[in-house]
């Protein structure tokens, strides 16, 4: 008895020596922790043991790869602020103007790729127009709704002009080593567009041509071969652009106007970047157009039979045909159609945006133009810089579902009040120039507006890319190679 005692009084003593030794050691190493962090000798705490709260910081708010900026970012003890900070700059328009711009290096594509699509001669050996004299024109009407391939293009050929240095998000660099991304200059809409017939004696469009070319250019570059394609930016806007090249050339990041035709391995969210379209209708200047002026209670223009995903509109169309104050008008927008979708989007409070065949059109982009409301019904649209521009606070969306039932549009448009119209209306006001495509670009325009989408998915290129590389040694133990490397000097 006494001897089980005393047995079981040594086990509760070592226990609690033990139990004593484990707390001081963990004081000890949390004393230290301290201590390190006070000293500023925690880079390597701050950097391993704090990585979500520091590196959400950076990534948000420091150009990619400039290792200067970067890196004192990292250094400094994160501090809860910063963040908050971030997230305040989130709001659009002030989160642009502390980055520097995104180094782009453009491939010297063939002219039969870009301006020769446009009816420009190169002359001698240029690849490219010399856009300080004359700038060749795109072709317009409908056309233009993808011109971006263009917009995107001028911008990289103009950034080194004199005078054009202080509004850019994108600058193009000659040396490919130094580039942030790799940009592949492809008008790939009007490609599709002016191209896609087969002419005989020619066995194959020339768009079809044009894309196997290319996917022939791209993948014997040394840039292309040295990330895979991983850091490129491939335009295909048009829904049908590309639809040989994009199966081969899907590791690059794709400027898309929806998903609806790409499987999602092959395009996606994380991936690739939403562009608007260019709308067609003109821009309402100096609208004074509010509430009361606006007779037009829901507009929509376009066509009523879609195939795909556009039996909704058949629908809506006979709920809504015999509302009062509201106006379905069929057709595409051409011509004297434009002159009067304007007027109608002018003067009506809320357009309607239904999926076509595509989830995107080019309405939504005309709705924000005219100041009009666009009440959204397109369960899988995804919309341009949703990441900092919130849309709920200029748009309503409607799933399909709702959308179809009873009265449910008419009663959900007359509940929103004169106020809260408003508010939507000066909020598109504010926003509006985050969706026009010009030349020169502006601050925060359309053009710029990709540039910075770009430079915010850089990050996740970069760490793609060097996950991919992880096994570099090892394959390179298998095949017994010796000889230097031409990605080496990437890879430290
Ligand atoms: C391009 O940049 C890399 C890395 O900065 C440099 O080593 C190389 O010399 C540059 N090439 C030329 C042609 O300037
Ligand atoms: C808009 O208003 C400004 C200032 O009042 C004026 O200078 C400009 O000409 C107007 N533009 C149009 C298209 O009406």
């Amino acid at each position: 008895m006494g001897e089980r005692n005393s047995h079981s009084v040594g086990l509760i003593s070592r226990k609690s020596l033990f139990c004593l030794f484990t707390v001081a050691t963990s004081i000890f190493i949390f004393s230290w922790f301290f201590v390190l962090r006070s000293t500023g000798r925690s880079h390597f705490i701050d950097r391993h043991l704090l990585p979500n709260s520091r590196l959400a910081a950076v990534s948000d708010n420091s150009p990619p790869l400039n290792q200067e900026k970067t890196s004192g970012l990292i250094l400094n003890p994160p501090e809860t602020d910063d963040i908050a900070e971030t997230i305040r700059e989130k709001d659009v328009g002030k989160c642009n103007s502390k980055k520097l711009h995104l180094k782009v290096f453009m491939y010297d594509l063939p002219p039969e790729f870009h301006f020769e699509l446009l009816g420009w001669k190169s002359e001698g050996n240029n690849v490219w127009p010399d856009i300080q004299s004359k700038v060749p024109e795109y072709p317009g009407g409908l056309n233009l709704q993808h011109s971006i391939e263009y917009w995107l293009t001028l911008d990289l050929l103009s950034s080194s002009f004199p005078g054009l240095a202080g509004s850019r998000s994108a600058v193009r660099i000659l040396n490919s080593s130094e580039a942030d991304v790799v940009f592949v200059p492809f008008f790939s809409s009007l490609s599709y567009n002016r191209h896609s017939k087969i002419i005989p004696p020619e066995k194959e469009s020339k768009n079809k041509l044009l894309q196997e070319k290319l996917v022939t250019y791209l993948t014997s570059q040394e840039e292309w071969k040295r990330s895979g394609g991983r850091d490129h930016v491939i335009m295909a806007h048009h829904p049908n652009s590309m639809l040989d090249a994009r199966m081969k050339l899907w590791p690059a990041m794709f400027i898309l106007s929806d998903f609806g035709r790409y499987p999602p391995n092959i395009a996606n969210v994380e991936k690739d970047i939403i562009a608007p379209y260019k709308h067609v209708i003109r821009t309402f200047v100096n609208d004074s157009a509010g509430f009361d002026k606006r007779s037009t209670l829901l507009y929509f223009q376009g066509a009523i039979y879609r195939k795909d995903g556009g039996f909704i509109r058949q629908e809506l169309f006979y709920l809504l045909k015999d509302e009062k104050d509201v106006h379905f008008s069929f057709g595409s927008v051409q011509g004297d159609g434009i002159r009067k979708a304007t007027q109608g989007m002018h003067s009506s409070k809320f357009c309607l945006n239904i999926a076509g065949d595509t989830p995107s059109s080019n309405r939504l982009f005309d709705a924000i133009a005219s100041h009009c409301v666009p009440v959204i019904i397109s369960d899988d649209i995804e919309l341009p810089y949703e990441d900092i521009l919130d849309y709920s606070e200029f748009c309503i969306f409607v799933r399909m579902s709702d959308a179809v039932k009873g009265k449910f549009l008419i009663k959900l448009m007359n509940s929103i009040s004169k106020e809260e119209w408003t508010r939507m209306w000066e909020r598109m006001k504010e926003i509006e120039h985050l969706f026009e495509y010009q030349y020169p670009s502006k601050k925060d325009d359309a053009v710029q507006m990709i540039w910075q989408a770009v430079a915010r998915k850089e990050p996740s290129v970069r760490l793609k890319l060097h996950k991919s590389r992880r096994f570099l040694w090892s394959e390179i133990g298998k095949k017994q190679v010796a000889t230097s490397l031409p990605w080496s000097r990437h890879f430290w």
